[in-house]
């Protein structure tokens, strides 16, 4: 949520940070705007609108400014409009800043900040949180940054410039992500590693409640207490053309076809002598041993990929497992204990309300393991064990690949705990494993679904309501679908367990709306298919996904896509594909922008 970024080097600081931005505008794109030092003076350009405006813009009215020192940000925005006002950065008196995250108790400092006869120009908390520090800068930048955030409560990243002291940023950081590195071209700074890449592959996590000060020459951390701190520095496993489009007119193309590579980047490291094995992720057995429930908390699609681990760990290893909508878990007073295994699932690894549930659940005694994708993130640093998903940077806000995985080390976690308490044999499991294994290829069988499903996705652009229908696996995966479908295609969508239609949903069912009933797990096919029929019999429009050899109706549906033989276990990550390539030609359709859809934005570091 909101990207920012600040650089201080030997290099045109204007054109680092408008790069960084375009790498950066999936986590907000209401408005983008720079500071920047040029003969010593901070000056400041915004706009509503992409960072292709703050491109335009700046090559008009500054393409001369020579400068080497500046910070940069694209905004989602929380408080106060999409106005040229409202965007970053802000100032206050002697400082300039950019921020991620929101400032929850604004309102009694503006109250504070009023008294003393100080009043803000733009409604946003971060002008207030720059009010708040340059009122207490007297000279002292970091006792300034110190003093003032002790008065902040919520979420903040902030990159700070003093107008005294140029080509000079500080950083600090609370709840929202900052990674950092110095190279021989100089200190740069953002909120995600895609804007550092291209500038070296080394990086360290800002702390929180860390200072960061960057000049050309160094990056210099001081802890809370004032003491110089070397962080820890991690490498970038993965090229500066994982977060290019690669030829692709959209990043979710990309990234659905990307979902074999990322499936066995993920899987085979983890198998060891056809058994699921974390060894090589430092996670022993013992997170299962003395556990008497599972609770797995993660957000949209990741929790989704909850719902699928449920139905997978309970089935093999009969240990009861509940999952919970991370906003939800926090304030619902939750039965954790030490006999608890919280699994919290995240691509990003700083969902605020993950973090949040993830650190609740710790409060209480919890064992924690985390499935993430982003190395150092917030929740896999904060977990008592981590198994990393390899799929490479995620950029469209729509997750695919990320989703894929997620699921896949689900799966892994039900083989191993079943392999190990006994609740499968060693055949057995080998077979589970190969048999996903085989499914990576029947991914990149589907993916040639492409031209089948696009036809389809241009009889549902003028749709306004769709339903998804699903039992079991189905279901799960069903909701993933209909979430996939509203949030880039705007089509309002709802993912129904097939049975429970008939007491209620049902009366929304007319003639022509278009039902997607997914039927590939056979122990509950007749089931499905008699739900299909329902809805069929009072006029819906049928898309049925089967597997080969499902004895169809020709009246029962209009349209029929069947997947590749698959063992019905796995037949989600066949499925996903389908499903995913849906939502992207609907809305591809419809002229939207895929990778960006209206009011979203990728991690959403506010609760
Ligand atoms: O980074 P996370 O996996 O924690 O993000 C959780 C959700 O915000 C995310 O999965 C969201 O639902 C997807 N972008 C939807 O495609």
């Amino acid at each position: 949520m909101c990207g920012i970024i600040g650089y201080v080097g030997k290099k045109d600081a204007k054109k680092v940070l408008i790069n960084g931005l375009q790498t950066l505008e999936y986590r907000g794109y209401d408005s983008a705007g720079i500071a920047y030092f040029s003969d010593r003076v901070i000056r400041i350009l915004k706009t509503v609108g992409k960072v292709s405006c703050l491109k335009d813009k700046v090559a008009e009215q500054a393409g001369n400014d020579a400068t080497t020192c500046g910070i940069g940000h694209t905004r989602w925005a929380t408080h106060g409009g999409v106005s040229d006002t409202n965007s970053h950065p802000h100032t206050a008196g002697k400082v300039t800043l950019i921020h991620n995250g929101i400032i929850e108790n604004y309102k009694e400092l503006q109250e504070e900040l009023a008294e003393k006869g100080r009043f803000p120009v733009s409604q946003t908390d971060t002008e207030i949180a720059a009010m708040v520090i340059d009122d207490c800068y007297h000279g002292d930048p970091e006792n300034a940054i110190r003093n003032a955030v002790r008065k902040l409560q919520g979420a903040y990243g902030f990159c700070i410039m003093f107008e005294d002291i140029p080509e000079t940023i500080y950083a600090i950081r609370n709840g929202s992500p900052l990674v950092a590195a110095h190279t021989d071209r100089g200190s740069i700074i953002a909120s995600d590693m895609v804007a550092l890449v291209s500038y070296t592959k080394q990086y360290f996590v800002l702390k929180e409640g860390h200072i960061a000060k960057m000049t050309k020459d160094e990056i210099l951390v001081r802890d809370e207490n004032g003491s110089v701190y070397g962080p820890n520095i991690h490498h970038i496993s993965w090229d500066v053309a994982a977060a290019k489009k690669g030829g692709y007119d959209y990043f979710m193309m990309k990234e659905i076809r990307e979902q074999p590579a990322a499936l066995r980047n993920t899987i085979k490291p983890r198998m060891v002598n056809g058994l699921p094995d974390f060894t090589a992720d430092e996670v022993s057995d013992d997170i299962f041993h003395d556990i008497s429930r599972i609770v797995i908390t993660a957000c949209g699609t990741a929790m989704h990929a909850g719902l699928m681990g449920k139905n997978m760990i309970e089935r093999l290893c009969r240990v009861p497992v509940t999952v919970d909508i991370a906003s939800e878990f926090r304030y619902q007073d939750p039965i954790i204990d030490d006999k608890t295994l919280l699994i919290t699932v995240s691509q990003s690894g700083e969902t605020a309300d993950t973090l949040a549930a993830l650190r609740l659940a710790k409060e209480r005694g919890a064992k924690t393991l985390s499935v993430v994708n982003v190395k150092g993130s917030s929740i896999a640093r904060e977990s008592d064990y981590v198994l990393y998903t390899h799929a490479g940077p995620e950029i469209a806000v729509a997750s695919t690949k990320a989703y894929s995985v997620q699921v896949a080390v689900m799966y892994l976690i039900a083989f191993r705990l079943a392999y190990v308490s006994g609740k499968i044999s060693e055949e057995e499991t080998k077979h589970y494993m190969s048999e996903m294994m085989f499914t990576v290829d029947q991914v990149e069988e589907v993916l040639g679904y492409d031209n089948q499903v696009e036809s389809i996705a241009k009889r549902l652009k003028k749709t306004e309501d769709i339903f998804y229908l699903g039992r079991g696996l189905d279901y799960a995966l069903s909701c993933e679908g209909s979430l996939k479908l509203k949030e880039i295609s705007y089509i309002h969508c709802e993912a129904y367990a097939a049975g429970e239609l008939k007491h209620g949903t049902i009366s929304l069912i007319t003639d022509n709306v278009p039902v997607i009933a997914l039927a590939t797990q056979p122990d509950v096919y007749a089931k499905i298919i008699s739900n299909v029929q329902e809805v069929r019999s009072r006029g819906a429009k049928v898309i049925l996904i089967t597997t080969p050899g499902a004895a169809v109706d020709a009246v029962l549906c209009d349209h029929q896509i069947t997947l590749p033989e698959t063992d019905p276990l796995f037949s989600p990550f066949v499925a996903a594909v389908v499903l995913q390539y849906l939502a992207y030609y609907v809305a591809v359709e419809k002229g939207l922008n895929v990778d960006q859809p209206r009011n979203l934005a990728k991690s959403v570091t506010v609760e």
